[in-house]
């Protein structure tokens, strides 16, 4: 992985535990919700009990399922064996890990986390996963530490709304992706109805998240040359994809 570094994060790489540590301390935060990611707490309990229970609030009763997310992933993605895949913002590697096993041994998946503990808890839940071709990277979504083109598809799922510059990310993901690559973005969408938008901006505002407008997305890809983009809307959240022409 480290091949695929650019020279002045190749030179500030440092190795924590089985992760590779980028940032050496933390970013300014951006809020509540992302002083939590830092916890300890959160982290242990963030795959199985936090991230289906708030993802089902912010998604809607009938909105997708976690195995649904997964699903709309692939879609969005159409992995192949041997794809490199950049996890953006991977938490503890709950997406990941089942990448790795998609795109088997000749392929390899990244995961960058902000979060020290999270990469550890993700380093620790993929020793015992079975897979090999994962790593896990402390480092800014904002300003990716990776040489251009160096990904055939990039995901970043419930993420882009905690960031400090999400457009810069989306450039930043841009950058890493070869051409013909694939993006799949899950984050936060404005309601139409007047007082439930002041109400979510509010909400978001309090924790530090972002609410993006339903548009916002899909013009930031086809602004930065994707195409074929796909968006489906469900209760505060949604899923964007597209290809880079
Ligand atoms: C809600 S979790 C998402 C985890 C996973 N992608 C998922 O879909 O469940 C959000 C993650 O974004 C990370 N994060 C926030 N700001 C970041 C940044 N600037 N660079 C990298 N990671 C960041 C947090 O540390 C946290 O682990």
């Amino acid at each position: 992985m480290l091949p695929l570094l650019r020279p002045a994060a190749r030179r500030r790489a440092r190795s924590e535990g089985d992760c590779i540590d980028l940032l050496g301390g933390e970013l300014p935060s951006t809020g509540r919700v992302q002083d939590l990611m830092r916890s300890r707490v959160v982290p242990q309990i963030y795959e199985r009990w936090w991230r289906p229970g708030l993802g089902r609030f912010l998604k809607g009763v009938f909105g997708p399922s976690m195995a649904d997310e997964h699903r709309i992933a692939h879609l969005l993605l159409t992995f192949a064996r041997g794809d490199g895949v950049l996890d953006v913002a991977c938490g503890p590697g709950n997406f990941s890990r089942e990448f790795a096993r998609v795109v088997g041994d000749t392929g390899l998946v990244v995961g960058i986390d902000a979060s020290l503990t999270m990469v550890r808890r993700a380093a620790q839940d993929s020793r015992n996963a079975d897979v090999d071709n994962l790593v896990f990277v402390r480092g800014d979504a904002v300003d990716l530490p990776f040489k251009k083109q160096s990904f055939d598809a990039v995901c970043c799922f419930a993420a882009l709304h905690l960031f400090a510059d999400p457009f810069k990310a989306l450039d930043s993901m841009r950058r890493v992706l070869t051409p013909g690559g694939r993006i799949a973005i899950f984050t936060t969408c404005h309601g139409r109805s007047g007082p439930m938008r002041t109400f979510e901006t509010l909400a978001g505002r309090s924790g530090g998240m972002r609410m993006f407008e339903r548009d916002e997305i899909v013009d930031a890809l086809e602004k930065r040359g994707f195409d074929g983009i796909r968006q489906r809307v469900a209760g505060f959240t949604q899923f964007v994809g597209g290809r880079l022409v």
